[in-house]
């Protein structure tokens, strides 16, 4: 038995073309603005992928594309003129800042409304809280979204995470507990990573570690999802050894065409959501 390939591509293709037509119908388009400060070249990459993605289904993007040296106040003073711009729908501020900037800063100046990264302290605290957010971060969200397409119904499943990022594990972590797993994330500091990871239904790998994860680190018949996206050998590879495990895992998502791409199709479906949100009667 090989396991079922969980094609994020495609899926994510179909949710694109959900939206492209709830967005037809809508009397305005929405309308996203994207903030980058620099020129880093993962970043660029990123927000042109963003834009072309937004652009395909019908959704308008701004992109504020600020010098390196832009002072923290000017950044916090552009939030401000977004927060206020009842044009714009939803705000994202495009990650890793330069160092002189406060992260946490700039994101606690989004409005929660418009918050579409779902970043915002108010938007982790009531997901936390077991509460409905206005927005969960895109990248978990697909993530969940690829994960129900094999198993619908997650009580009692054992979840094991690799690693503990802001971005990733640690708000992927809350939604697989408010669905009833059992949860362990694990990071660099883990003892014996793998008595924890054999007893993974699902383990979900985002470390940034080419092919760290082997057949002998899996249970039999998990489900394995790949976030990582590294280059070994010339190509791209994920955190899985995807050749070493297909034959024992039940099913795994391919990098790339797993979970990348669903990262856009959930940044898009949050700014149509920003839309909605923000056009409802009190
Ligand atoms: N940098 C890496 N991932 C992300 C993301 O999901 N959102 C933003 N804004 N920046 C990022």
């Amino acid at each position: 038995m090989t396991a079922r390939i969980i094609d994020g591509k495609q899926i994510a293709m179909r949710i694109r073309c959900e939206l492209q037509q709830k967005i037809s119908l809508l009397p305005q388009t929405p309308h996203l603005a994207i903030v980058l400060v620099g020129n880093d070249d993962s970043s660029l990459i990123y927000v042109r992928n963003k834009q072309k993605a937004a652009a395909e289904i019908g959704l308008k993007t701004t992109l504020f594309h600020l010098s390196e040296t832009t002072a923290e106040e000017e950044l916090l003073s552009l939030i401000d003129r977004c927060n206020n711009d009842s044009a714009i729908n939803g705000i994202i501020v495009q990650l890793p800042l330069p160092a002189h900037i406060n992260t946490h800063r700039i994101i606690d100046r989004i409005s929660p409304l418009k918050d579409v990264d779902g970043f915002h302290p108010y938007n982790t605290g009531m997901l936390q809280n077991n509460e409905k957010p206005y927005f969960i971060a895109a990248t978990p969200l697909g993530i969940m979204t690829l994960i129900k397409e094999v198993c619908p119904d997650l009580c009692g499943k054992n979840v094991v995470l690799i690693g503990a990022s802001l971005i990733v594990g640690r708000p992927l972590a809350t939604l697989m507990l408010n669905q009833e797993c059992t949860v362990s994330i694990t990071h660099i500091h883990t003892q014996n990573i793998q008595d924890l990871t054999r007893k993974a239904d699902i383990l979900i790998a985002a470390c940034g570690v080419a092919k760290l994860v082997k057949a002998d680190w899996i249970k039999p018949d998990s489900i394995l999802i790949d976030v990582g996206i590294n280059r070994a050998d010339g190509k791209i590879c994920g955190d899985i050894d995807y050749d070493d495990v297909l034959g024992k895992a039940a099913a795994v998502t391919p990098v790339p065409g797993g979970v990348g791409p669903m990262t856009i199709a959930m940044l898009l479906q949050n700014t149509y959501d920003a839309f909605i949100i923000q056009h409802q009667p009190l």
